[in-house]
Order: structure tokens, then sequence, then C-alpha cells
């Protein structure tokens, strides 16, 4: 019996506080901002949906190498297998790939040695620059960017040029060079003596300004074996950091199956062989400056060229 009446009570209780639910209920129902929280919840879920799928977006397109926040103590190396571009050139010995890929080092250059070379570009670039916002500097050949042409420095300010650039600013080019073609050398199990500077080799300075001739469009994929017949290894050694001195920019490798990104760092070099198992692409600046300079290598001793020189 008790148990019974106890049950009695309890049912009394839950039919109280049922009736108490659904008048709450049926008052909020009632209320005019109900329509608005529901507008609220949709919009929320919106978002929700939209990041996601923007995540899931970027990340299937884009696939970090090297971040711009890591620095790396050794080379990372990734091997891919080498296309048939090679076939089509004279097969030089200890040079020419026969194994193919990519590669980041941070211990090239110092930060210090960077900034030097920054500057370097800089004051080189000022005495010209495109109208659009990709400018190049060849110290090699002195074609610099000029509005919508290219000058040659070295004709169009002759003895003046010994005012911007010095004896010591070519001598840590040189080094620069040599560095670079060692660490190749050593990533791809050549004969670094095999190996030669080739043309053309520049610096490069890229801002948000839309492109106002072909020149400027930098972020067309290609292949550099076939854009220049004389690379085997191509190497880019930034100036700039990515995030910080400048957004968009990145350095993209396109492969069937996915797009691999190195974040340019200040005296960072990425380097891998020029055939088309490297089909990349850097993506659009958005803001800032990305200095960066285009080191290239040839296996052909008819298409070496000197180090850059003060003439
Ligand atoms: C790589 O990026 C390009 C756009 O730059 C895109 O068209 C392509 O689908 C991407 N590839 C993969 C596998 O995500
Ligand atoms: C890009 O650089 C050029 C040359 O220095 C400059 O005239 C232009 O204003 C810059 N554009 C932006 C968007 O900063």
């Amino acid at each position: 019996m008790a148990v019974q009446r106890r049950g009695n009570v309890k049912s009394a209780d839950t039919s109280t506080i049922e009736k108490k639910i659904k008048r709450g209920m049926a008052q909020r129902q009632a209320s005019p901002y109900r329509g608005y929280s529901a507008l609220l919840l949709a919009l929320l879920c919106t978002c929700a949906l939209l990041t996601w799928l923007w995540s899931v977006w970027t990340n299937d397109i884009m696939d970090t190498m090297v971040s711009r926040g890591e620095v790396l103590t050794q080379p990372r190396v990734f091997m891919v297998q080498c296309s048939e571009d090679y076939q089509k050139y004279k097969h030089f010995p200890g040079c020419t790939p026969t194994k193919c890929g990519r590669a980041v080092s941070d211990s090239v250059a110092t930060t210090d040695e960077a900034q030097i070379l920054k500057r370097i570009a800089e004051r080189g670039l000022a005495l010209g620059g495109s109208d659009g916002g990709a400018s190049i500097l060849d110290l090699h050949s002195g074609a610099l960017s000029m509005g919508k042409k290219f000058v040659n420095i070295y004709s169009y300010f002759s003895d003046q040029i010994r005012d911007i650039f010095t004896e010591e600013d070519f001598e840590l080019y040189r080094v620069m060079r040599g560095r670079i073609q060692k660490v190749i050398a050593e990533t791809f199990g050549l004969d670094s003596s095999k190996l030669f500077l080739t043309k053309p080799t520049f610096f490069s300075r890229i801002n948000s300004t839309s492109a106002k001739t072909t020149h400027d469009e930098y972020w067309h994929p290609h292949t550099d074996k076939v854009t220049y017949g004389s690379f085997d290894y191509t190497s880019l050694l930034y100036l700039t950091d990515y995030g910080v001195d400048f957004g968009g920019g990145r350095f993209i490798f396109m492969d069937p199956n996915s797009n691999r990104t190195v974040e340019p760092r200040a005296g960072r070099v990425s380097f891998f062989s020029s055939g088309s198992e490297n089909l990349h692409r850097v993506e659009k600046v958005a803001w800032g400056m990305r200095y960066a300079i285009t080191v290239s290598f040839t296996c052909d001793p008819d298409y070496a060229i000197a180090d850059p020189s003060l003439p």
C-alpha cells in the first residue's frame, strides 16, 4: 500500500510538472523572438557548414611541405619519378637528373645574409620596377624591369652602378650560388663540378599590384625545363617571410593528386629538378612584398654562364 501511495503522489507531481512545461512551451511559441532565434540558429549552422567546407576544400588542394614557422636543421627531401623531359637533351653523366625530386633547406643562408641580399634587391629595383606587380633584376645580364619593358642597368646607369652595388654584394651572390650548388649536388648525388650556373638568374620582387604585361604574370603553372631548355636544377632563395612580410605568394608544386606548398622564409632555399615532375606555380601575392632570388643550373657546359660581376 505504502508503495502504491507513493506512486500516486509521484504521478500527481509529474503531471503538474508536465503542465508547467507545456505552458512554458506555449508561451515561448507565442514569443515574438522565436522567429529571430530560429534565424540566428540557421545562420550559425550555415557559418559552421561554410567553415567546415572551406577547411576541407583548402586541405584538399593544399598540403604544406614546409611551413614558414618551422626551421629545418637538415634538408627536407621528397623524391619523385623523373619525367621524360631530359631525354630530349644530351645526357651528362654525374649531372643530368636520374634521381628527381624537390627539397628545402634552411641552412644555406643565414637570416643576416638574406637581409643583405634583400637590400641589394631593394637598391637595384629602386632604379626601375615594373608597372605591374612583378619586377626582376638580373645581375648577370643587367636586365631590370622598367615600366612595361626592361633596361640594361649596366649600360643605362654605366659607371653610376658602382654607387649602388659593391664588390662585396657580388661576392655574396657567388658564395650563395656555391652553397646552393653544393646542397643540390649532395641531395641528388651529383658531381658538383659538373653543374653550371645558367641564365636567367635574377632577383624578383612581387607585390599585389595587378599585371600590366605578360611579364608580370608569374602565377601560371609551368615547367622550367620546358620554359628554359637549359635548366636542369632550379633553386629559389627566399628573402622575406610568408605571412609576415607578405600574404599569398606560396610556392606550389602541382602534383596529380595534390598541391604541395613551400612557405617562403628569409634564408630558406627550395630546389628541385627542372622537369615536368616538378610542375609548379606561385600563388598570387595578396599583400606586402615578396623577395626571392632564382638561381638555376644546367648540366650542359654550352649553356654555362659566369657568376655575375661588376662591369
Ligand atoms: C591544385 O590546385 C589547382 C588550382 O591551382 C586546382 O585546380 C587543382 O584541382 C588542385 N589539385 C588538387 C589535387 O587538389
Ligand atoms: C607595388 O610596388 C610598386 C613599386 O614599388 C608600387 O608603386 C605599388 O604601389 C605597390 N603596390 C602595392 C599594392 O603596394
